[in-house]
């Protein structure tokens, strides 16, 4: 704000009664200011508050916080715990997430990692029969597949240390759609079809989430009276409420008796950590990008800083998704063999994000032709559902967080008496080297499964900024969420609207399997055949991916801008509070 000494002086009556001038020098000084006035002002406090959320329940929620007091970390607690009921197959206690964040007030930005752990007593093969072969579902249904759940901390942590207001006021919009239900939608549908076996295997989840044991009709109304109640535990006791006493007691008993292998000193112990982001730059814009255990930052800055050495709007439109795809392939080849958890494994990042090494990946990169996956050196493959949402308040605060179950609806699983469905984190080890996981990706020892340990992710919440602008953004989408923020990332570098950034159409390559995907429309023929003779697979899917929820401060003109995936269900508002 600007101070009051900025002010011309208040004019004084002399003793003649006369009226004393302020200097000319003072009016210069008066009108430069007044011209400065904007842009500082700019700087400092954006002029509206917005929320991007993929269900328009959850946004309401974090703008009734936003309304009532709260900051953008309560409004963060609020629509985090609003999905956990309303995108039951997204994201929920029974998951974990990353919330990035940047607190104003002493420019502090940090990660809350809040990703699952594997159980204490989980083993490297435990997803392998006697003869070493993957055990086909095991790690993706049922609570074998289930990490330790991280939400619950998170959000009792960011509510502590960032918020303004008590846990209890955060959690009551959650609470209230949790008794009083919400209405089945197509995709509600579709996911719950999609995992119906596993949903029909969990009693209490089939009591939950189906209706005689079958996908509910559009507008038929899910209440989750369990679920309210787990809800309240936490706004009452706050993190001890879920991971000690009754409910953790139920959750492991449940887990136990359908083959799971948790123990109550596994909830205990669990805790989340305040992680450094991964920063880099790109074109004037500093990056902040998810940290490990998220591939995310890794990635995305590798394939920015190959981006950054050829001008690529420069560049004919195959030419551009050529050397694009060529980037992607490089950079996902390098999650494959070095990421995992910073925790419990050594990795050369120092390396993998210097400009050296980004000039040399490149310099393999033929304009050509295009480089087989199993050419790549150093490397030989041996040994869907998810919620992001993207908040900034009006003292410039922001989120930007992407939360998880894993697969849709997770696990399948409901600890009877709990309402908590649990995740199939489990499934983004690498359960063996060189097995792909459920998307398709592949890892390494430094993926492999130790108790305790995070499971690598490709969550990729990320903030952009420059003297032109802040940017939020972030979405769910498994393998394809990195290449999802570059594609959303290099339109906002181009000073595009933030509805552009997620209206964009997408494609990926992720290493292995050695092909180009390509959302429906995304290609045109032309372009689909010079691909094709530079030796590109073109694999063109039947749906398009992803739910992107942006929010953009554009600092020149003083501007909000909030956008919701056109391909999802999700709001994005502003609001002057
Ligand atoms: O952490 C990860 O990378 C995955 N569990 C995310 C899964 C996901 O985005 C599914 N969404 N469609």
């Amino acid at each position: 704000m600007p101070s009051m000494n900025a002010l011309p002086p208040t004019s004084k009556s002399s003793p003649d009664g006369s009226v004393a001038k302020a200097p000319v020098w003072y009016w210069g000084f008066f009108v430069l200011w007044l011209l400065v006035l904007p842009v500082a002002h700019a700087a400092g406090q954006p002029p509206a508050a917005a929320i991007a959320s993929a269900h328009p329940a959850a946004t309401r929620a974090g703008l009734e916080i936003l309304q009532t007091g709260g900051n953008a970390f309560d409004a963060a607690v609020a629509v985090s715990a609003a999905l956990a009921v309303v995108e039951p197959y997204s994201s929920g206690l029974g998951g974990g997430g990353f919330w990035l964040l940047h607190r104003v007030s002493d420019g502090k930005e940090v990660m809350i990692d809040g990703r699952e752990k594997a159980p204490l007593a989980a083993t490297r093969d435990m997803y392998l029969d006697s003869q070493g072969r993957p055990v086909a579902g095991a790690s993706i249904d049922g609570p074998l597949a289930a990490g330790i759940p991280g939400t619950v901390a998170a959000l009792a942590h960011i509510s502590k240390h960032y918020g303004r207001l008590p846990l209890k006021q955060s959690l009551a919009p959650a609470i209230r759609l949790a008794k009083e239900g919400f209405a089945v939608n197509e995709h509600y549908r579709r996911m719950a079809r999609l995992r119906l076996d596993a949903l029909r295997a969990s009693k209490a989840a089939a009591r939950q989430f189906l209706k005689g044991g079958e996908v509910p009709p559009p507008g038929h109304v899910i209440r989750q009276p369990d679920l309210a109640t787990t809800l309240q535990v936490i706004a009452d006791k706050g993190r001890e409420g879920f991971y000690a006493g009754v409910l953790a007691r139920r959750m492991v008993k449940a887990v136990r008796a359908h083959g799971g292998v948790w123990r109550e000193k596994d909830l205990l112990a669990y805790q989340v950590v305040e992680r450094k982001p991964v920063i880099g730059h790109y074109h004037g814009w500093r990056v902040v990008g998810a940290a490990l255990p998220s591939s995310g930052g890794v990635v995305l800055l590798e394939m920015l800083n190959m981006l950054a050495l050829r001008d690529i709007r420069a560049m004919a439109e195959a030419d551009r998704i050529h050397y694009l795809v060529e980037v992607m392939r490089r950079a996902y080849r390098d999650r494959a063999r070095w990421l995992g958890d910073a925790d419990f494994v050594d990795m050369p990042l120092q390396r993998l994000l210097s400009p050296e090494y980004a000039r040399e990946l490149a310099s393999t990169i033929s304009m050509t032709r295009a480089t087989p996956s199993e050419k790549l050196a150093d490397f030989k493959a041996e040994g869907r559902d998810t919620t992001h949402f993207s908040i900034l308040d009006k003292q410039g605060n922001r989120v930007a967080a992407t939360l998880s179950i894993n697969y849709p609806f997770g696990s399948g699983f409901v600890a009877e008496g709990t309402g908590v469905l649990l995740n199939d984190e489990m499934d983004d080890f690498s359960i063996k080297p060189g097995v792909a996981n459920v998307y398709g990706l592949v890892g390494a020892e430094a993926n492999a499964i130790a108790p305790g340990k995070r499971m690598l992710s490709s969550m990729s919440p990320t903030f952009l900024e420059s003297e032109s602008g802040v940017a939020i953004l972030g979405t769910p989408g498994g393998s394809r969420i990195i290449t999802m923020v570059l594609i959303g990332l290099l339109q906002a570098v181009e000073g595009n609207a933030a509805e552009h950034w997620v209206r964009q159409p997408r494609f990926h390559h992720q290493y292995l399997p050695d092909e180009i995907q390509v959302e429906p429309g995304a290609f045109s023929e032309k372009l689909q055949q010079e691909l094709k003779k530079r030796g590109h697979r073109l694999s063109i899917k039947e749906r398009p991916w992803g739910n992107m929820q942006a929010v953009y401060w554009n600092r020149k003109d003083n501007e909000v801008e909030a956008a919701s995936d056109p391909r999802g269900g999700g709001l994005a508002i502003k609001s002057s509070k």
